[in-house]
């Protein structure tokens, strides 16, 4: 089986200052995940490897970079699925973590549940003597900037959300060279959220999913419209009915367009190795490594490729 790996960097409007450095970063992610594929690691291993690439990047609103809530303070979100077993973890409203994926991970793997938040999620990592890190080091200047010019939060259905100063949600989904899949998403969610928001990303089935038998998807954009279409099982169940990924990605953002305004994106990998990078919005940086090339875009219908 060929591996593949695929990233974003998150829907929306990535500010013309940001461009060069998010697709930089999402083909270092992808790049980051396929060098684990390639040793004969696991998709999971590869997800988090891409995507803690990605929270380290003070480019993307996940980890380092993110935005901050209504008290100026960042609360993450993240998420981890095997396809292979259906066994997810996550955590939300988790502060001072530097890579909540690595933490939902562990949620996933070290504990009887599935989604830690907040206190326990603090609690549960420095158990695991994950170091805390100053909610300072999570924040850009940019972020202090535009957090101050902002003032409140806006309620960004499709037509705001492609036009706020900022890049979003991050994730991976990936195949490995033994058949199976993974997913990761990860988010620092919307600016000025509420205290305790938690939006679709961290939420299976809504910001993530993966299956074996039909494919692992990892999606970006308005929370609580990936929420009320369950963003990530609406492709999977397009693809169940017959639907190739591409036409199962396109269908499912046109649908939390057109049902709720909800502007996004998403990417998907099949059993296969078919894959898909796809969004509303005007922005979302992307790569794809799958064996052959490395395919990268941040504009709309734009692909390019170079060597892996
Ligand atoms: N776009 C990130 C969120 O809604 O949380």
């Amino acid at each position: 089986m060929k591996p593949v790996i695929v990233v974003h960097g998150g829907s929306g409007a990535c500010p013309d200052e940001l461009c060069r450095a998010s697709v930089d970063g999402v083909k270092a992610a992808a790049r980051a995940g396929y060098a684990v594929l390639e040793k004969g690691a696991s998709a999971l291993d590869a997800v988090e490897a891409a995507v803690r690439s990605l929270e380290d990047n003070p480019a993307f609103d996940a980890g380092h970079g993110s935005v901050m809530n209504a008290a100026g303070d960042v609360e993450l979100d993240a998420i981890i699925m095997d396809g292979s077993t259906l066994a997810s973890g996550a955590v939300t409203s988790v502060r001072n973590i530097a890579n909540p994926v690595t933490l939902a991970r562990a949620v996933m793997e070290k504990t009887d549940h599935g989604i830690l938040t907040d206190r326990g999620a603090s609690l549960f990592a420095e158990k695991l003597g994950i170091p805390t890190v100053p909610t300072e080091a999570l924040v850009t200047e940019m972020e202090r900037k535009e957090w101050e010019r902002q003032k409140c939060y806006s309620n960004q259905v499709k037509e705001e959300f492609n036009t706020q100063w900022s890049n979003d949600t991050v994730g991976a989904v990936a195949l490995d060279r033994h058949g199976n899949l993974a997913c990761a998403t990860s988010t620092g969610g919307i600016r000025h959220k509420m205290v305790g928001r938690v939006g679709g990303a961290p939420i299976i089935g809504s910001g993530a999913y993966a299956d074996n038998q039909s494919g692992a998807v990892s999606c970006t954009g308005h929370g609580e419209s990936l929420l009320k279409v369950t963003l990530a099982r609406l492709i999977l169940f397009h693809v169940e009915q017959g639907r190739g990924i591409t036409e199962a990605v396109e269908k499912s953002l046109q649908h939390m367009g057109e049902r709720v305004r909800g502007g996004g994106g998403a990417i998907a990998v099949g059993p296969s190795g078919q894959w898909a990078a796809n969004f509303t919005t005007v922005r979302m940086p992307w790569a794809c490594v799958d064996g052959v090339a490395l395919h990268y875009g941040i504009e709309p219908k734009e692909k390019n490729q170079e060597a892996p």
